[in-house]
């Protein structure tokens, strides 16, 4: 019998769609080069036509010969953090068509280290592109149950790879310009990349976002979400009129319906922070309170994800 990542590679070969897991979250693959299986994805995904994709390689060597130019620092960063949570957006090659960019001249590059991917990019060779494997603008998966929730029979299958370690999206650094700029401060954080580069990184503030993680109301559950400061939250409940279901790191209140505590250390906040966003969305309350975190830099990724929850850039 076929081992399910060689089934998993020859479904890409024939234009299908496979989600697989990745250490940040799950996604939702198709072969890059392939416009019909690309035109597919879009449609699954509810994406808009102009909003580029992430493309994923087995190694760093593979994904530059979708880049024309690879500057001294897009190398440096791939030498320290790929494979791993990082996408680099370098000037496209001829092989990044106008279909996986959305018509940019620029395309986004990723070599992701979980296991599955790794052994599915070995298996099938080609880049595969692949966007957080939930519908457009919802709260990404972050275990395969949660894809087939989401995604049900519009995926041809579902590879199992465990929930996902580090739990939201890869830290996207753009070099394609005169100057480094950080598009989404995720995992890997602003410092570090300054670390490694030995130069200031700025990062996008605009009002016009040019990826979709930029629009407001991004990774958002159904339910409304507001962030409440620590010292608020007390308050908050005693005042309660609706049902409201509780992210926070103290514990449960028995005035309150629904309650998740969440680990007081931000790697693994973010580990869980997608699945508890989900969980709280199908508790049947009206709204979702969530105890601000810190607002020290180590926090900084988990406050961002949280925001965009709130439906706030
Ligand atoms: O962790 C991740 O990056 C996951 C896993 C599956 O790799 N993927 C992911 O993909 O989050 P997606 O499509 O949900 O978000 C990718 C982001 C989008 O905001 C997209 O617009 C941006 O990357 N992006 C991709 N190519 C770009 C480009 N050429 N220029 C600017 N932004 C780009
Ligand atoms: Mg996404």
């Amino acid at each position: 019998m076929k081992s399910d990542v060689a089934r998993a590679a020859e479904i890409l070969k024939a234009g299908g769609l496979v989600a697989f897991p990745t250490e940040t979250v799950y996604g939702l693959g198709a072969d890059a080069s392939n416009a019909k299986a690309m035109a597919r994805l879009y449609a699954v995904k509810r994406r808009p036509a102009d909003h580029p994709v992430i493309i994923h390689f087995d190694s760093a060597e593979k994904a530059f010969t979708w880049a024309r130019e690879v500057p001294a620092a897009a190398r440096k960063l791939a030498q320290r953090f790929w494979p791993g949570p990082l996408t680099l957006i370098l000037k496209r090659s001829a092989l990044a068509k106008d279909f996986v960019t959305g018509g940019q001249d620029t395309v986004g590059l990723r070599v992701p280290s979980h296991p599955v991917a790794q052994e599915l990019l070995r298996e099938f060779s080609k880049g595969i592109a692949a966007p957080s494997a939930n519908r457009f603008g919802l709260v990404s998966p972050t275990t395969a149950a949660h894809v087939r929730e989401d995604l049900g029979k519009d995926v041809d299958l579902v590879l199992e790879g465990g929930p996902s370690e580090v739990g939201i999206e890869s830290t996207i650094l753009d070099l394609s310009g005169a100057a480094p700029l950080l598009l989404r401060p995720v995992h890997i954080s602003r410092n570090q990349l300054e670390e490694i580069l030995g130069t200031p990184v700025r990062e996008e503030v605009s009002d016009v976002p040019r990826h979709p993680g930029g629009l407001e109301r991004h990774y958002a559950p159904r339910t409304p979400v507001r962030l409440v400061p620590a010292h608020a939250l007390d308050r908050e409940i005693s005042e309660l009129k609706e049902r409201v279901a509780v992210l926070a790191f103290s514990r449960p209140d028995e005035r309150v319906d629904y309650w998740l505590r969440m680990p007081r250390e931000p790697q693994a906040y973010a580990q869980r922070l997608y699945a508890a966003l989900r969980e709280l969305d199908t508790a049947g309350c009206e709204r979702i309170l969530v105890e601000a975190p810190p607002e020290s830099p180590e926090w900084a990724a988990v406050r961002d994800r949280l925001t965009r929850a709130c439906g706030r850039a």
